[in-house]
Formats: C-alpha cells, structure tokens, sequence
C-alpha cells in the first residue's frame, strides 16, 4: 500500500428481489429482519471510477461521489462505507468516485443497489481486499446492494451479527436463459417514503409484519426449489404472494405507506388475467410504482403486445417505458 494512488473501473448490474428485505434488526450494522433473494437485471447497470488517493498523517479526508454528473452531498451511509475501508486499511485514503448510470435514477429502478455493489467491488479490488469485505460495504452503503455483489440466483442470510450477515449464490444466471424481466417503469406522482424510513415505520408500526417474517425461510426454499426446477408457476406464485405481503405490511403501518399507484394495480390485474388459464408472468414491486415482470421469453411479445393495448394513455404504447432484459452477472 505504499502507492499514492490507485484508479480502477467496473460495472455492477442492480438486482430485483423475489422474496424481499423489508425491515431492520439494525440500522448500524444493516441487519435485516428476514433472508431476501434476488436476481440481477443484466440490460441496466451502473458504471462508476473510483480513485484513491494516498493522505498524510494530519490531513483532512476528501471523499466525492457524483452519480451522472451531479455531486452528491454525502451521507451517513456513504461516510459509513469509506470510513469502515479506512478503518480496515489502517492507513489514510481520499476516495472519489465517478458513477453514471444507464437507465433513469429517479425511475427508482434500485439505483442504489448497483452504485453500492459498483463502489464496495471497487474498493475491494482495489486494494486486493476480500469477497466478505466486499459485501459488507455494499451492505453498508444499501442493503439490498449486497446481492448484487454476486451473480445468479443469490441469497442474502441475515444473520444475527454483523460479521454472520452474508450472501450466497446458489445457481448462476446460465441455469434458466429463457427467464426474462420486463420493467415497466410506471409514472410516480409524488416523492416515495425512502425504503429506510419506510421500513423503520413499518418494524414500529406493523403488527402483521411479524406473520410475514414468519413465512419467511417456506417461502425462500420455494423459490430455490422452483428456480432449481424450472417450475414457473410455483415461483411466480410465490414472487407475487411475497410483493403483496411486502405492500401489505406498508398498508398496515401507521401512517400508512402506499407505493403502488393506480399503473401498478393496473399491471397487478393486467397479469391475473394473463395467466388465467396458466400462470405465464409474475410482477413484483420495490419501494415504488415500478413494476418488474418474470416471464419465459416464448411469451415477452404477447405480453408486450397486451400491455400497449391495454393503456390507452400510450403510457406503455411501442414498448415505451418498457425493458425487456435477460438475468445479469455480478460485477467486474
Ligand atoms: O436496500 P434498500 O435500503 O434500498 O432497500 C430495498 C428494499 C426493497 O427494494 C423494497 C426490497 C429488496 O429486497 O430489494
């Protein structure tokens, strides 16, 4: 470590959860209150340059993040990442880093999910430092962006301590290539409650969201045993019961905390009636009005097609606002 300094570049793919995080055992360490698993979308990514600089004994840290252009004012969650990389180095760095991002970040497509992972797997590499440093950064930084550290079907296991919190892949994105995700990016009409304060109210609040924590461990061996099996309706069930409950225990918080808008419930009966005869399509939904659907490719175009002619405000009309994209690998 005795260069002045060290420049790298990579790219990392953000995730979307079929059984999801939501809610915290701790803020500090972001340990959450339940196992989620995810898969990464390979057509958005988040590119970002990170250069560390060598600082002498007395001078004053510099850290800079911008994301497409604009500099961010750090937060706690940023300070949190460079200062537990300094703690670990044991000597001083300034770090900059220099991010942009190829899909819309005020679409609320978990931008932070790929920044993070983007900015942990660059320290890490960087510095030659290992996979667990690199998944507790990005942890750090957003939970969720810790799956997107790895590639394929991946697990994140609470654990109860800080150092037991971790993520395992259990199959590569090659074991299903038919699997497809369509995001359909639906129009947000005010500032969503932040997935941070969101969940802080929702642990406070909620009394049901202990009966969902409950279902939890069933409900991830479903989907490991589905995706294992290529079984399609087993996991969309599961996919779709699992966003429900996670709006659900939203709803059920006080004040309660709606994320999903009028386009969603549109998309949410536009699916029902699509598998009416078989379950072909899955949607689920983050902390916002964005819908991502897990389809087989043989029925992308027909459910395309059904999707612009069902919006009449042209909001979905000639696949605007509407990506269609294969699973993704971790970063590189
Ligand atoms: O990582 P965060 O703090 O942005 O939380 C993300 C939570 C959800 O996207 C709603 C669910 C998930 O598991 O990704």
């Amino acid at each position: 470590l005795d260069e002045e300094e060290r420049k790298i570049t990579v790219i990392a793919h953000p995730n979307i959860a079929l059984i999801k995080y939501w809610g915290k055992a701790s803020e500090t360490e972001m340990i959450p209150l339940n196992d989620s698993i995810s898969l990464t979308i390979d057509l958005f990514n988040a590119k970002t340059t990170l250069t560390a600089k060598r600082i002498d004994d007395g001078e004053g840290v510099d850290d800079t993040v911008s994301v497409n252009g604009t500099n961010l004012a750090l937060s706690t969650r940023f300070n949190r990442v460079f200062n537990s990389v300094r703690d670990r180095l044991g000597v001083q760095w300034s770090f900059t880093v220099t991010s942009s991002t190829n899909f819309p970040v005020a679409a609320g497509l978990a931008s932070s999910a790929a920044g993070f992972a983007a900015i942990a797997f660059a320290l890490g590499k960087a510095f030659d430092l290992p996979d667990e440093d690199i998944e507790r950064w990005a942890r750090y930084g957003s939970g969720s962006a810790s799956r997107s550290v790895l590639s394929g079907l991946v697990q994140w296991k609470k654990g109860d301590r800080n150092t037991e919190s971790h993520v395992v892949s259990h199959f590569p994105s090659s074991h299903w290539p038919d699997l497809r995700l369509i995001i359909l990016v639906a129009k947000e009409e005010e500032k969503a409650v932040s997935s941070k304060e969101g969940m802080e109210r929702t642990a406070r609040t909620s009394a049901l969201l202990q009966d969902r924590i409950r279902r939890n461990s069933e409900r991830i061996q479903g989907i490991i045993n589905s995706f294992a099996a290529h079984d399609f309706p087993t996991m969309a069930e599961l996919i779709m019961r699992d966003s429900n409950e996670m709006h659900a225990v939203c709803l059920d918080s006080y004040p309660p905390i709606q994320y999903l808008n009028s386009t969603s419930w549109s998309i949410i009966n536009l699916v029902h009636s699509f598998n009416s005869e078989s379950v072909r399509a899955a949607y689920t939904f983050d902390a916002g009005p964005n819908a991502c659907i897990f389809i087989l490719n043989e029925h992308v175009e027909e459910f395309q097609t059904l999707v612009s002619s069902t919006f009449s405000n042209g909001e979905f009309v000639d696949k605007k606002n509407m990506f269609v994209s294969t699973l993704g690998q971790g970063p590189r």
